[in-house]
């Protein structure tokens, strides 16, 4: 049996750097967690095959010999690359997925662009994703379709190849009947359709389940029974699958001896201040301008903070050809300049800022360095960050104050739980984050740890999977 997993974007994104084609890896929460399953998979496994990933690879490419795709990635997958052009692009994923799905689905209505042509595009590229599936498919594949870029693909497989097996997990929220129905009918009744494709449906928590229940309900007129769905005559399975991280993976980067010197030296340049990490890929649904409003905020309020404490602010560059993600910049930009010009000192800077990307082993020592982690999207599906943190802490020390809309408040209610829209909320939880004592830190961190590690990324994945193998049985026991 082989698996294929089929993503917007492939686990690499190709660059031209000096004419030449360049890999690199992408960033984001399903490429990295995705990558390290497949990782972990292994002759035991019900998968006996290389597992194939389709998706696109970051870039068109005129000659697609200009990379050899031919060859394993990272020792441990194939790839198939979907090359959309960047006319396509731009429709499909600056259009519709990133101006009309993705706002839609965190909950900013005002910023979803209603474009009949950027839903033709989204038709257009799930269509040519079917076409390099189906190119590619054995009798036998497991086909596993990943995120609201190709909601689409399951049906449009399905349609051709009625006996594959087919999952899809959700990456993002699935927002309320009253948010989703906002779509116009034909788009909002085939992205349902598109789903219903799949034999299994999957999402990273209870509530985003119940919403789509609710949607298929209201607009389909198709009831379920705990969460299955007769869809003409075959059963598709609606359940819910909170996503993990690859723990071991950050736990032993951070471990790492050069990541604790490069920790211990930078440590000893902030002498005794603490410090507070933030870091996202830059998006409006992150709240990252609310963040520093809470922090600013919280000097304001509390003077006698001011040189104990450093925000570290780490944006990472996402979307940026999507208008919305531009104008976030500038507010961030501006918003951290107006900070520092208003509190700063000579010798203290209350935000060091940086817009780029760390590597892991870097990353997880900026993670264990910080006495607190400031996860506060407004809207997250789930927000992996805010479980990385914990798996790199080497010593059950800090404190991580999260958002009461990301996913992942659901299983982490022990940490300092947040209203990332209450600027007020976040300046009195920063207080009590730097006031939490060593104590209450190491009870909590403990629980967390042990929790993430037993919830990883590939007990999600299993999950899944097991899930799927029943749900095909049952299917047979039906015939
Ligand atoms: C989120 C989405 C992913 C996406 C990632 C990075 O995690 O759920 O589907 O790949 O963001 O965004 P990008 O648009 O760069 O692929």
């Amino acid at each position: 049996m082989r698996l294929v997993i089929v993503s917007n974007r492939l686990p690499i994104s190709l660059e031209e750097q000096d004419g030449k084609i360049v890999a690199k890896e992408s960033v984001g929460g399903l490429a990295t967690g995705l990558n390290s399953y497949l990782d972990s998979l292994d002759q035991d496994s019900q998968f006996n095959e290389d597992p194939l990933w389709i998706g696109w690879p970051g870039m068109y490419l005129d000659d697609p010999d200009r990379f050899d795709f031919s060859s394993r990635i990272m020792g441990k997958f194939r790839i198939c690359p979907v090359n959309l052009t960047d006319a396509q692009m731009d429709s499909f994923y600056l259009g519709f997925c990133n101006s009309t799905l993705w706002p839609l689905f965190h909950y900013f209505p005002s910023y979803v662009e209603f474009d009949e042509s950027s839903w033709d595009s989204y038709v257009e590229v799930n269509d040519i994703f079917r076409q390099v599936v189906e190119s590619v498919l054995q009798p036998d594949d497991v086909v596993w379709v990943h995120d609201y870029q190709i909601m689409l693909l399951p049906e449009m497989i399905r349609r051709n190849r009625p006996d594959v097996s087919i999952g899809y997990f959700l990456h993002i929220p699935f927002p309320s009947y009253e948010i989703f129905r906002l779509l116009p009918s034909i788009w909002r009744t085939r992205l349902l359709q598109g789903l219903l494709g799949s034999d299994l449906i999957g999402f990273h928590t209870y509530d985003y389940s119940q919403h789509f229940l609710r949607s298929v309900s209201a607009i389909l007129g198709l009831e379920h029974n705990l969460g299955k769905i007769m869809v003409g005559d075959r059963l598709a399975k609606v359940d819910t699958f909170p996503m993990g991280i690859d723990y071991n993976k950050y736990a032993q980067a951070a471990k790492d001896e050069r990541t604790q010197t490069e920790k211990e030296e930078l440590r000893q340049s902030f002498g005794s201040a603490k410090i507070m990490l933030s870091i996202d890929r830059l998006d409006y649904s992150k709240g990252i301008a609310n963040r520093l409003q809470g922090y600013e905020k919280f000097l304001e309020l509390y003077p006698q903070w001011h040189d104990r404490v450093i925000l570290m602010l780490v944006v990472v560059p996402s979307r940026t050809g999507v208008g919305k993600y531009q104008e976030m910049k500038k507010q961030i930009d501006e918003l951290v300049g107006a900070i520092n010009g208003r509190f700063g000192k000579l010798n203290w800077t209350p935000i060091i800022y940086q817009y780029t990307t760390y590597p892991l082993r870097e990353l997880t020592m900026l993670y264990d360095i910080s006495d607190v982690a400031l996860v506060t999207p407004l809207r997250d599906g789930m927000n992996l960050i805010a479980k990385e943190y914990i798996a790199a802490k080497t010593e059950n020390k800090g404190v991580l104050v999260l958002s009461e809309t990301a996913g992942a408040a659901i299983e982490m209610g022990e940490t300092l739980i947040v209203n990332a829209n209450s600027v007020l909320d976040i300046a009195e939880t920063i207080l009590r984050a730097l006031e939490t004592p060593d104590e209450e830190q190491a009870r909590v961190m403990v629980l967390l740890k042990d929790r993430m590690e037993r919830f990883d990324v590939n007990h999600w994945a299993e999950d899944f999977m097991n899930s799927m193998l029943l749900i095909k049985s049952e299917q047979e026991r039906m015939e």
